[in-house]
């Protein structure tokens, strides 16, 4: 490896895709305090569905079956290869929601990518839809991204060309920047205006700001740098989990290969990765829970 390529690897493993704390512009306040504490108490606990809550509360898609989920991958720290033939995207993409459920009979259907970092980047809303082609027939995508300068559109043209590419129809094509929203925020358990940018919590945002309900198909794509063991246990404990219904998840802690390539958990700095205290005990329990409760998940990538 020459410099460069180290640097890069560095750099690639220290930027998050979200919640950069300490880097430019991104004040993360007490957080890492507050995960800490997180990180000491997670236990994965998950509170039944209660349906009745809900105004539309007809589950859609019906057909999500989990006899069809790929087994999690605490053997290789649900980090396998991404790529040659044990790759991620030969192993876990044929088990996604959309191969056997029917997302087109949900009232919205409706895709949310937190962490989204560039648009068009290896792990952007482009590839994922490569590897996801039933999202392009979705109504409404949301992308949320902390740090500034790394999300946007690419110009109309070359967006519709892009989309069609992946196999979009041209009408969807062409509404899609009208079908899509951006916001420069961090994503959180719960709501907190006082961050740079601001914090909107994960429950608060389904719920209310998108009136989301369990009627609505919603998939979830997120990489929130350690924040996703208080956003899991949050939404368990709220009942929130009812409004999705799967989810692909990248999961952070004290791993030993990351510690080895990326450096993961040696930063000189006291508070940064927070997330270090986490096991992969803790990750395993994260996902089963979400899994116990009925939410389709999957570890990404
Ligand atoms: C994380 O997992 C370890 C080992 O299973 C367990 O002892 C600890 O309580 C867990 N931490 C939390 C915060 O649940
Ligand atoms: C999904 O449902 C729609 C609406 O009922 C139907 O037109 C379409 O053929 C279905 N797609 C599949 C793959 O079954």
């Amino acid at each position: 490896m020459n410099v460069r390529k180290v640097t890069l690897a560095l750099l690639s493993g220290l930027a998050g895709a979200q919640n950069a704390c300490g880097t430019a512009g991104v004040n993360c306040g007490e957080a890492e305090a507050l995960q800490t504490g997180i990180a000491q108490q997670w236990s994965g606990f998950g509170t039944p569905v209660k349906l009745g809550t809900w105004s539309r509360p007809q589950r859609c898609p019906p057909e999500t079956d989990f006899g069809r989920l790929e087994d999690l991958l605490p053997q290789k720290h649900f980090r396998g290869p991404l790529s040659g033939p044990a790759s991620y995207f030969k192993r876990v993409p044929p088990h996604y929601l959309g191969h056997h459920a029917n997302f087109s009979k949900c009232e919205r259907s409706v895709y949310i990518d937190v962490g989204a970092r560039e648009f068009d980047s290896k792990e952007g809303m482009l590839s994922t839809f490569a590897v996801y082609p039933q999202l392009l027939g979705f109504d409404e995508f949301y992308a949320f991204e902390a740090a500034s300068g790394f999300y946007k559109l690419p110009p109309q043209p070359d967006l519709v060309r892009r989309l069609q590419r992946q196999g979009m129809s041209a009408a969807r094509a062409a509404s899609f920047a009208r079908r899509h929203f951006f916001l420069q925020a961090f994503i959180g358990a719960r709501s907190n205006p006082s961050t740079t940018p601001p914090t909107l919590g994960f429950s608060d945002l389904l719920k209310t700001m998108l009136g989301l309900q369990p009627a609505d198909a919603v998939v979830v794509k997120m990489d929130v740098e350690g924040y996703e063991y208080d956003i899991v246990r949050t939404l368990l404990a709220d009942g929130t989990h009812a409004l999705i219904d799967e989810i692909l998840l990248e999961v952070h802690y004290g791993h030993p290969a990351m510690m080895r390539r990326f450096n993961w958990c040696r930063m000189p700095k006291p508070g940064w990765q927070f997330w270090c205290s986490y096991s992969l005990q803790n990750a395993t329990a994260m996902y089963r829970a979400l899994r116990d409760a009925g939410v389709y998940a999957h570890h990404w990538p």
